[in-house]
């Protein structure tokens, strides 16, 4: 056996709750953002929206079964924020917080790991009414909604993960408007993602008496590296550094925003006067793990800054020879190691555990009834050469989860691409397991050894 994953290492799957669950009126829950953001015309591609999605708050026995069927030791999903705190403030509904119990419950019994996020992204409407996270109040109703489901599940759940991509929600819900809330405003949207960070911290002190498992964050990281070796190529890389990735691993594990950055956001966005004194020192050194996100890397040139550009650097094409996803990002495997080298020599020590990591492949069942998606499994194989590469070298590596178990809900592009290690046939919920889900499967049983 040449692995060297250690013992305990999670293998496992993601999902979310806004993408899985259907049943948007069941047990009390109240609207999200989502539920808004889908009803605008041509917000979503295909006029899908989530009402069914993979029906899962009904049928969550039988994904119980899938997991243990392909043998994961760890699943991640997140509770529904508006299900639990359906107002946005004031009274908790017990019923989702049973359904909740009872599916953490179902992992327990089956030996399976729960990696329970609490927002991912499916903000309650009603707080949104008062301005979503551009409003400081933002953060204490996250420590509301944290706190209740620290309090019900807090023996229970031994990875936390509070925040999903702060840089998306930040760049698609307030910058571009491509995701709920559907804002388009550069300085709300720094505004938005220094709440997202508050937040974070704020949650992290209030849960941390209420349980002993380990609490986190969940950034997606983009490897930003130039495209040619001129200074400037060089610099936009540095700078893209910043913006996507330096911006928030900075204030979590440091406690301070990058200079370079901070001086950028003034330059294009107007003050960062919502950034308080002791903001950053509340944010920062709340990291017992980090929850990583990698799908692909950015190549950056420089640009200029003008009526319609707000940074000095753009990112290229894909090079000719680059493998890509259905939805033509790039697959870079070699991007997921350097990442993670790069974390263990610019970041304090903590087990990295990588939360998120897929691609869009969209095979459908064939006359044998099955989905030979052979470039999921070789996306695999390449992403877990790589970690083992990491380990080797001393990245503290705890687990990778693969996005996603199921084909679902993918926000904006709707049911289009398909994601899930398990094929869903939406009109039916049908579920079928996938090639690539049986080849992970014995590759778990394997410890991650590819011989
Ligand atoms: C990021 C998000 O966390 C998840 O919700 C989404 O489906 C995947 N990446 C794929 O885009």
């Amino acid at each position: 056996m040449s692995t060297p994953f250690p013992d305990g290492f999670l293998w496992g799957a993601a999902t979310s709750a806004y993408q899985t669950e259907g049943s948007l009126d069941a047990d009390g829950r109240g609207a999200s953002i989502w539920d808004s953001f889908a009803r605008i015309p041509g917000a979503i591609e295909g006029g899908g929206d989530a009402s069914i999605a993979t029906d899962s708050y009904r049928r969550w026995r039988d994904d119980l079964d899938l997991i243990t069927e392909l043998g994961l030791g760890a699943y991640r999903f997140s509770t529904a924020w508006s299900r639990v705190v359906p107002d946005g403030r004031g009274r908790i509904e017990p019923r989702a917080l049973d359904h909740y119990e009872r599916f953490v419950d179902g992992l327990l019994e089956r030996g399976v790991t729960p990696v329970l996020t609490l927002n991912h992204w499916d903000m309650p409407q009603a707080l949104m009414d008062e301005g979503g996270w551009l409003g400081r109040g933002s953060v204490d109703a996250f420590v509301h909604y944290a706190t209740a489901v620290a309090e019900r599940l807090g023996d229970r759940i031994p990875w936390w993960i509070t925040q999903c991509e702060p840089w998306i929600v930040q760049l698609l819900g307030y910058q571009l408007g491509l995701h709920a809330p559907g804002l388009a405003d550069l300085a709300s949207s720094v505004r938005a993602g220094h709440h997202i960070l508050l937040a974070h911290g704020a949650a992290y002190d209030a849960m941390r008496p209420l349980t002993s498992g380990r609490i986190g964050a969940g950034p997606n990281l983009l490897p930003c590296v130039p495209a040619s070796d001129s200074p400037e190529d060089r610099a936009a890389a540095i700078g893209s550094d910043g913006y996507v990735n330096r911006w928030y691993l900075d204030p979590l594990f440091l406690g301070k925003y990058p200079d370079d950055m901070r001086a950028h956001w003034e330059r294009v966005a107007g003050p960062l006067d919502f950034i308080r004194d002791g903001d950053e020192a509340a944010i920062g050194g709340r990291m017992d793990f980090l929850g990583l996100n990698y799908y692909t890397r950015r190549v950056m040139t420089a640009a200029e800054v003008g009526p319609n550009r707000s940074f000095p650097w753009q990112v290229v094409r894909a090079p000719e020879e680059s493998r890509l996803t259905d939805e033509g990002t790039e697959i870079v495997p070699e991007a997921l190691l350097a990442l993670l080298l790069r974390l263990k020599a610019d970041y304090p020590a903590v087990p990295i555990l990588i939360t998120e990591n897929g691609l869009t492949s969209n095979e459908t069942p064939q006359h044998d009834g099955r989905v030979h998606d052979v470039r999921r499994i070789r996306f695999l194989r390449a992403h877990i050469a790589a970690m083992a590469e990491a380990v080797r070298q001393g990245v503290p590596l705890a687990g990778y989860l693969h996005w996603s178990l199921l084909d679902n809900f993918e926000w904006a592009l709707g049911y289009r691409p398909r994601f899930g290690l398990v094929f869903v046939d939406y009109p039916t919920g049908q579920r079928t397991i996938k090639d690539s889900a049986r080849h992970y499967s014995a590759l778990i049983d394997a410890d991650g050894d590819l011989d």
